[in-house]
């Protein structure tokens, strides 16, 4: 079966991509690279022993969608592209809005029109703000968003669950993500950063590489253990697993209207100064340079998931260390500075 991975030069679009193959699915991509690169493409041709079919556009143009859906002869969608900068969403609310409304709706209709009912999007642990409880389950109540960003998938969750109360012949999952970090253990694709990185990570792996001086850890006078901000790190493999596994569900399931939602983390909490300190033991290199520093405005304490749900749902739970990830990550970066 075609599925159309939207964003699929993305960070996790482009790693699904190399799970979709490896369960049998064959990629059809579309990106307009707001927040990717072409060498994604390539590192992706090297892992799959074929290019993918590639459409450089955005996912609001319904025309192209059309012409997608009948030329690439699709079955299913995943849907990753979407804006997803927290601070630029605050400073550009109607172009965040705009992006990740429009495109989300202009899929759904072009989807209703060539009867193409399977669909998976790409949510976020941010519609839980600061949950109330740890580890956060999927009944965990929608908090108010706390940026625009994390708004607008909360308002996409609400389009999808309306579409199917309204019984459109849609079968649809959403994947409410924790922390994707890593990269594919080729090293070929990973998270390609476009300016100084706002995630942990990529930050902590630039430090390293000498691309950054320091690492400022964002406030050390928390109430947590060390003080410092808690999160459910999963790596973008497994991550990509999940989507997959969700797909597989929706393609068997014979209801002709489906909604389900699953939290996809690994359950594990650890803390900014945890990441340090595993990075360290696999680096192979000098202690990373850091420094405690005020506290990031929208952060929240602590949030990590209840993964039970989506292990008893779809047979999938994570499968790789934090260290794994990290060792991942640290590979894909120096790949990046040999470029
Ligand atoms: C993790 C922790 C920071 C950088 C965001 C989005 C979320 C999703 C993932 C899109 C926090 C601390 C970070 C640094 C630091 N994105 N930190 N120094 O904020 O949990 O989630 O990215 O889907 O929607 O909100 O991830 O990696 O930015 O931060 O101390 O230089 O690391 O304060 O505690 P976050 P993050």
């Amino acid at each position: 079966m075609n599925i159309l991975v939207t964003g699929g030069a993305g960070f996790i679009g482009s790693h699904t991509a190399v799970a979709l193959h490896e369960a049998g699915f064959t990629p059809v991509i579309i990106d307009n690279f707001t927040n990717s690169a072409p060498s994604a493409l390539d590192g992706l041709e090297k892992i799959l022993g074929f290019r993918p079919a590639f459409y450089e556009n955005n996912c609001d143009d319904a025309a192209l969608l059309r012409h997608i859906f009948e030329k690439e002869q699709i079955g299913g969608v995943i849907h990753f592209a979407a804006y997803k900068a927290v601070g630029e969403s605050m400073a550009h609310p109607l172009k965040y809005y705009r992006n990740n409304l429009g495109s989300l709706l202009t899929l759904l209709e072009v989807m209703l029109e060539k009867q193409v009912p399977n669909l998976i999007f790409s949510s976020s642990c941010t519609v839980y703000g600061q949950p109330d409880q740890l580890p956060v389950t999927e009944d965990s109540p929608v908090k108010p968003a706390e940026s625009v960003y994390g708004n607008t998938k909360q308002i996409c969750e609400e389009i999808l669950r309306d579409t199917i109360a309204a019984k459109n012949p849609l079968k649809i999952t959403s994947l409410r993500y924790f922390n994707p970090i890593g990269a594919h253990p080729s090293a070929l694709i990973g998270e390609l950063p476009l300016g100084v990185p706002s995630n942990l990570v990529p930050f902590v792996t630039q430090t390293a590489a000498g691309i950054r001086n320091s690492l400022t850890v964002f406030g050390g006078d928390y109430p947590t253990p060390d003080g410092t901000c808690i999160r459910d790190y999963i790596h973008v493999m497994d991550l990509a697993e999940a989507h997959v596994a969700a797909l597989q569900q929706l393609v068997k399931t014979n209801d002709s209207s489906f909604y389900e939602v699953y939290n996809v983390g690994t359950g594990n909490g650890n803390s900014v100064l945890e990441v340090i300190h595993a990075f360290d033991a696999i680096s192979g290199q000098e202690k990373l340079p850091f420094v405690i520093g005020a506290r990031r405005p929208g952060d929240v304490v602590a949030v990590y998931a209840d993964a039970q749900k989506v292990t008893a749902g779809l047979g999938w739970n994570a499968k790789r260390s934090l260290e794994e990830a990290l060792r991942d990550a640290w590979n894909w970066q120096k790949t990046l500075r040999q470029a």
